[in-house]
C-alpha cells in the first residue's frame, strides 16, 4: 500500500536530529550544555498557574467552545494587537490555533492553490518550506548574504517574482538569526508586497524580544483593512507558554472565514483550559517578559563577547528573538577538522568531542553557520562557550 506523495516532499523538523543525540549522551552520564533550545528557559508566569486552576474547575470549560477561540481571549488578543503592534482589528479578525506552528499551517491552506510561490527568505526557520508543501504550494527560497545582516531587499523579490507568487513570509526578529529589520528596511518590502499584490505573512512570535532600539513595525499597521496582510502570533516565547500551545491568526475575515472552515475539521476549539492560560498572560502585561529579556541580554552580550574573541568566527550582534547566528564556515569547510564537511558534521563534532549542542545551519537552509539559542542558564551558557573556545584552542 501506498502512503501519500508528500512523503517524498517533506523533511521532518530538523532540530531534531542533534536534539536526539544530545539527549542519548545525557542518558549515558555525559555533561552536555544543549545551545538548540527554541523556547525560554523560565517557567510559566506563576499568575498564569493560577488562573488556570480556577478554569480547571469551572466546568464550561470541560465542554466543546467555539472554533475560533473564546471571547476573553479573543478580546484581549484584539487589546493588546492595537497597544503593542497598533493594529486596529475585531475579533472577527482572529482565529486562535494551537500555537502559532498550527496558525501558520492553517494560513497557508487557507490561502494556497496548487503551485503558488510563496517567497521565504533564508536562513528559515525550518518548518516554513514544509508548511508551504503539505498546503501544496510552491516554497521559493530568497537567499541572503551575511553581509547584508541576512536581510532581503526588493532588487531579489522582483528577480524571483512570477506570476504565481502568491506569498512573502516575513519574520522580524528572525528565526534563526536574531536580525531585526529596521522601520525604514520593513517599509521598503511592505511597499513592494502591496504593490505586487502579494499576501505578507508576517510572523511575530518574538515581536517583544527586542534588546537595541524598536522591533520593525507591523505591516498591518500600513494595511487597515488587511487586504495583503496576515499575522500570526502567539504566547509562546514572550510569556514562556511553549507547551500550552497557543497562537493565533490575524486576517481579514475572508481568509479568517476559510481558516476556521479548516480548523473546525481539523481540530475544533483548542483546550479551553490552555486559552484561560493566554488570556491570563495577555491580560497580565509584560513585566514577566521584561525581567525575561533582561536575562536574555545579558546572555546575549555574553555570547556576542565570547564569540567576537574566537578567531575565524564571524558573527552578526543580532537584537533579537534569543539566537545569534554566527559564521562558522572556516572551520566547517574541508580541511580544517578531520571528518568535518559542513556545518552538520561541525555540530556533530562539538558534540561528541566538548558535549556542547548547537543547531547546524542545513537545518535552516544556510551550510557554513549554527544556531546558537541563549536560552539556558547564565552557568551553562559560560560553560559552554568556554567549552566551544577551548574546542577551537586545541585546533592550533
Ligand atoms: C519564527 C517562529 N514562528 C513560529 C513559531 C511557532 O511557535 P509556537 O507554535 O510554539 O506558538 C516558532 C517556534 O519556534 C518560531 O520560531
Amino acid at each position: 500500500m501506498e502512503i501519500a506523495k508528500l512523503s517524498k516532499l517533506i523533511t521532518p523538523s530538523g532540530t531534531m536530529a542533534i536534539s536526539n543525540k544530545a539527549r542519548v549522551l545525557r542518558e549515558q552520564g555525559k555533561p552536555v550544555i544543549g545551545f538548540g533550545a527554541g523556547e525560554p528557559d523560565f517557567p510559566t508566569p506563576e499568575y498564569v498557574i493560577k488562573d488556570v486552576q480556577v478554569a480547571a474547575e469551572d466546568t464550561s470549560n470541560h465542554k466543546y467552545s467555539p472554533v475560533a477561540g473564546l471571547t476573553i481571549l479573543k478580546e484581549e488578543i484584539v487589546r493588546t494587537s492595537e497597544l503593542y503592534s497598533g493594529i486596529n482589528i475585531n475579533q472577527e479578525n482572529v482565529l486562535v490555533s494551537n500555537g502559532g506552528k498550527h496558525a501558520i499551517l492553517t494560513t497557508f491552506m487557507s490561502i494556497l492553490n496548487p503551485g503558488d510561490e510563496v517567497l521565504i527568505p533564508s536562513p528559515y526557520w525550518t518548518t516554513y518550506p514544509e508548511a508551504v508543501k503539505i498546503s501544496g504550494g510552491n516554497p521559493v527560497i530568497v537567499d541572503t548574504e551575511f553581509g547584508d545582516d541576512f536581510k532581503i531587499n526588493t532588487d531579489q523579490l522582483d528577480a524571483l517574482k512570477t506570476s504565481r507568487t502568491k506569498v512573502l513570509v516575513w519574520v522580524s526578529p528572525s528565526n534563526p538569526t536574531g536580525v531585526v529589520y529596521t522601520k525604514e528596511e520593513a517599509e521598503k518590502i511592505y511597499t513592494w508586497a502591496f504593490e505586487n499584490n502579494v499576501w505578507i505573512l508576517s510572523d511575530e512570535l518574538y515581536e517583544h524580544l527586542v534588546y537595541e532600539g524598536k522591533t520593525s513595525p507591523s505591516p498591518a499597521q500600513y494595511d487597515t483593512g488587511l487586504k495583503n496582510t496576515i499575522v500570526i502570533n502567539g504566547v509562546a516565547k514572550a510569556y514562556s507558554m511553549t507547551g500550552w500551545r497557543v497562537g493565533w491568526i490575524i486576517a481579514n475575515t475572508e481568509v479568517i472565514d476559510m481558516a476556521k472552515k479548516i480548523q473546525s475539521h481539523a481540530t475544533s476549539n483548542v483546550s479551553n483550559i490552555s486559552q484561560i492560560a493566554a488570556y491570563s498572560a495577555l491580560k497580565n502585561g509584560l513585566d514577566q517578559t521584561e525581567l525575561m529579556k533582561e536575562s536574555f541580554n545579558r546572555r546575549r552580550l555574553h555570547a556576542i563577547e565570547e564569540f567576537s574573541n574566537i578567531e575565524n568566527i564571524n558573527l552578526i550582534k543580532s537584537t533579537g528573538a534569543f539566537y545569534l547566528f554566527p559564521d562558522v564556515s572556516y572551520y566547517s569547510s574541508s580541511g580544517v577538522i578531520s571528518g568535518v564537511h559542513n556545518s552538520i558534521d561541525f555540530c556533530n563534532w562539538l558534540l561528541d568531542e566538548y558535549f556542547i549542542a548547537f543547531v547546524p545551519g542545513e537545518v535552516f537552509g544556510k551550510n557554513g553557520f549554527l544556531r546558537c539559542s541563549y536560552a539556558l542558564s547564565d552557568d551553562d551558557l559560560h560553560e559552554g562557550l568556554s567549552r566551544f573556545s577551548k574546542a577551537i584552542n586545541d585546533l592550533k
